[in-house]
């Protein structure tokens, strides 16, 4: 990677139309290749709960845990933007967020990614006064599994699919600096894409939004369990992991991934 990527970077690539790529990473050897592969965003997610625990959920992830994993993938970073999950109950008010938020940052993240709507929207505000960028995850939000009753694709019905529009845009007003959506109907995904002037991350949320995240596991064919639909092996077909990492960032640049059967309507 020639530039640092910064959220500058995004937001350019967004008026341009061009799409960006976001993987996650836990550790610093793929941290390396990841950024070395030319993808903008690395992720150090809390999904590394159930990739590298072995948990069934993100819960049990603690914000030792993500500081320990951002520091490593921070390590490795060739030069893209780093954004870090706070895990769950470790932003509940905006406190407890300005302290979380402040061991990732030290750890080596450039801006922290927290999951929920408009309740968030002082938190945002707060963690953007402090300098630290914002991602707010919407849709499906994993740390809230069990309100949900499982990992259920969200906003299908009119009313929620208005409110999740509703609440995007008042957190932007907030501060937001990006938005990642999880697993809603990819025609939501569209209409909150063009709405919204910040950059949109989606996963399982269709081809339109402006970049696109996957796990780094289920996207090198690595699973334990159910396959979710919005993954695709990019390892196939490849001769190495490096191969597979290019392969990725080119499908997203030129569109070809996700395709239909990717998304959810
Ligand atoms: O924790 C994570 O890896 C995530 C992605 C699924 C977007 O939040």
């Amino acid at each position: 990677m020639t530039a640092a990527v910064t959220l500058n970077t995004l937001r350019q690539l967004k008026a341009q139309g061009q799409k960006f790529a976001c993987l996650t990473a836990y550790d610093a050897s793929f941290s390396h290749a990841i950024s070395q592969a030319g993808i903008e965003v690395i992720l150090v997610g809390d999904s590394l709960g159930m990739v590298i625990q072995g948990h069934d959920s993100t819960l049990p992830v603690t914000l030792d845990d993500m500081v320990y994993h951002t520091r490593c993938v921070a390590r490795g970073n060739q030069g893209s933007l780093l954004m870090a999950d706070l895990p769950f109950m470790t932003y509940g008010d905006e406190s407890a967020a300005l302290t979380s938020a402040a061991a990732l940052m030290r750890a080596g993240a450039h801006m922290v990614k927290l999951e929920g709507g408009q309740w968030l929207a002082p938190t945002v505000t707060s963690l953007r006064r402090n300098g630290v960028p914002c991602c707010l995850h919407m849709g499906l939000t994993p740390q809230s599994v069990h309100v949900f009753g499982g990992y259920k694709v969200q906003g299908r019905q009119e009313a929620a699919a208005q409110q999740l529009l509703e609440d995007a845009l008042i957190l932007e007003q907030a501060g937001a600096d990006l938005i990642l959506l999880e697993c809603v109907p990819r025609q939501l995904a569209e209409s909150l894409t063009k709405a919204a002037q910040v950059p949109v991350i989606g996963i399982g949320a269709g081809a339109s939004t402006d970049g696109q995240v996957l796990v780094l596991q289920d996207m090198l064919g690595l699973h334990h369990g159910k396959v979710a639909r919005f993954v695709k092996n990019f390892l196939k077909g490849q001769d190495s992991i490096e191969a597979a990492l290019r392969a990725y960032r080119e499908a997203v640049r030129l569109g070809h991934f996700p395709a239909l059967e990717h998304g959810f309507e």
